[in-house]
């Protein structure tokens, strides 16, 4: 990828979201050029926040492309992982923007995947009780959808994404040039997010990866455009509707109430949150199909696409002694819970999503089952 001030080809896609709106520029090329960054607010400085795995593949290059804009720039590399999305590293932030005297107008930069754009996002929207910020997702799964509709978070340590805000980036650029770096296993987690959709919305959007699926392995570059904007336009769809999620949002999370248990199960960032969600959706499929709402046919295909994805389709043990009680303590944790009451995210029919509840009984059984693989 080189530096250009030449305005690269790209496509777009809206969030409306009235004087909340913003574009998600999505191509390649687009992390280095400065015409990707036009119209951005002014300031005097702006601060990238990145990790030490991103920084020195990106830094210097989105450095480059905002010095025209910002006189001053700053960066952070936080330690990556999804065991430092904590109060910790985001205190590092904290810690830059107080130190370097950044103020109310300076603009973060959030580069890197969904653990970077959280804790960014998290801290623009509490320092100085908010300062504008921009996404530059790097990893599939946030140009798919961490990056997407104002979710920002830090673990604790008896729930994941427990703290955080709703709160709007100014702009997303995804540079599909990024991913041409990202290991395999994180190619695979981002895959699951992509595959989310088709289920829950969009069941020609799962034919059509179904079809392509070695194509993104393979990281063909117009493939993986059409599966970002897609993806994007999605998940524009439902934030459009309810950005708080008080209701139809909470379809985003199909396979999500299982995946949470896994990751803080296992202890976060034992498992990707793409390869934990990649589970769950073949549990909650499967919680679907003990329901009666789809057939076995619908599971398997699901849990196919979602092998060939390179994702795992057997969930683990958390717990030798007691599993399933383990499994339904961390469920109960989950945002979506109310009274102590889990809600899944069930598929209703292929390309149609439910919350509701279930008989813990049948919840256990679909848990033991897919611990044992079938
Ligand atoms: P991540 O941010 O940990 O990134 C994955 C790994 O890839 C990291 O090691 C990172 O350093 C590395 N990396 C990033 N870009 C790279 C590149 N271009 N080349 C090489 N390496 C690169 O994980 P993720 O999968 O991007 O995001 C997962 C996080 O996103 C979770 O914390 C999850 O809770 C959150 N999430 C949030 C939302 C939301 O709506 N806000 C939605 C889904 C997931
Ligand atoms: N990733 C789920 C959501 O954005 O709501």
């Amino acid at each position: 990828m080189t530096l250009t001030n030449i305005e690269p080809a790209f496509q777009h896609v809206n969030i409306d979201l009235a004087d909340r709106s913003y574009g998600i520029s999505i191509g390649s090329g687009l992390l280095g050029a400065e015409a990707s960054y036009v119209g951005l607010p002014a300031a005097a400085s702006a601060l990238i926040v990145t990790n030490q795995t991103v920084a020195p593949l990106y830094a210097r290059q989105l450095v480059a492309a905002l010095s025209p804009r910002y006189p001053v720039i700053h960066t952070v590399a936080l330690p990556d992982g999804e065991a430092f999305k904590t109060w910790d590293s985001l205190n590092l932030i904290f810690d830059a923007l107080l130190s370097h005297g950044c103020d109310r107008k300076t603009v973060l930069f959030a580069l890197g995947g969904g653990v970077v754009g959280d804790m960014t996002g998290f801290a623009a929207a509490s320092y100085m009780r908010g300062v504008p910020f921009v996404q530059v997702p790097t990893t599939l799964l946030a140009q798919v959808d961490s990056s997407v509709g104002g979710k920002t978070a830090i673990n604790h340590p008896l729930g994941k994404n427990m703290i955080g805000a709703f709160y709007q980036p100014q702009r997303v650029i995804c540079d599909l040039d990024t991913l041409k770096t990202l290991p395999v296993r994180e190619l695979s987690a981002g895959l699951a997010e992509v595959i989310k959709y088709g289920p829950i919305a969009d069941m020609p959007f799962l034919d059509w990866i179904e079809a392509h699926i070695d194509a993104l392995i393979a990281r063909d570059v117009s493939t993986l455009a059409h599966a970002v904007k897609r993806s994007c336009e999605i998940k524009a769809w439902v934030v459009g509707q309810d950005e708080r999620e008080s209701g139809l949002r909470a379809i985003l999370n199909f396979g999500h109430t299982f995946g949470h248990a896994i990751e803080a199960g296992l202890g976060y960032g034992e498992w990707l949150h793409g390869e934990a969600v990649g589970c769950g959706m073949v549990m909650a499929a499967r919680l679907s199909q003990a329901l009666g709402l789809v057939d076995e046919a619908f599971v398997e295909r699901l849990t196919g696409l979602i092998c060939r994805a390179g994702l795992p389709v057997v969930a683990p043990v958390l717990d030798a002694q007691d599993n399933v009680a383990r499994y339904l303590a961390l469920m109960r944790v989950d945002k979506k819970s109310e009274a102590g009451e889990i809600k899944f995210v069930l598929i209703d029919g292929p390309g149609k999503a439910v919350v509701r509840g279930a008989p813990d009984a049948v919840v256990a059984q679909v848990i033991e089952a897919s611990c044992r693989g079938g």
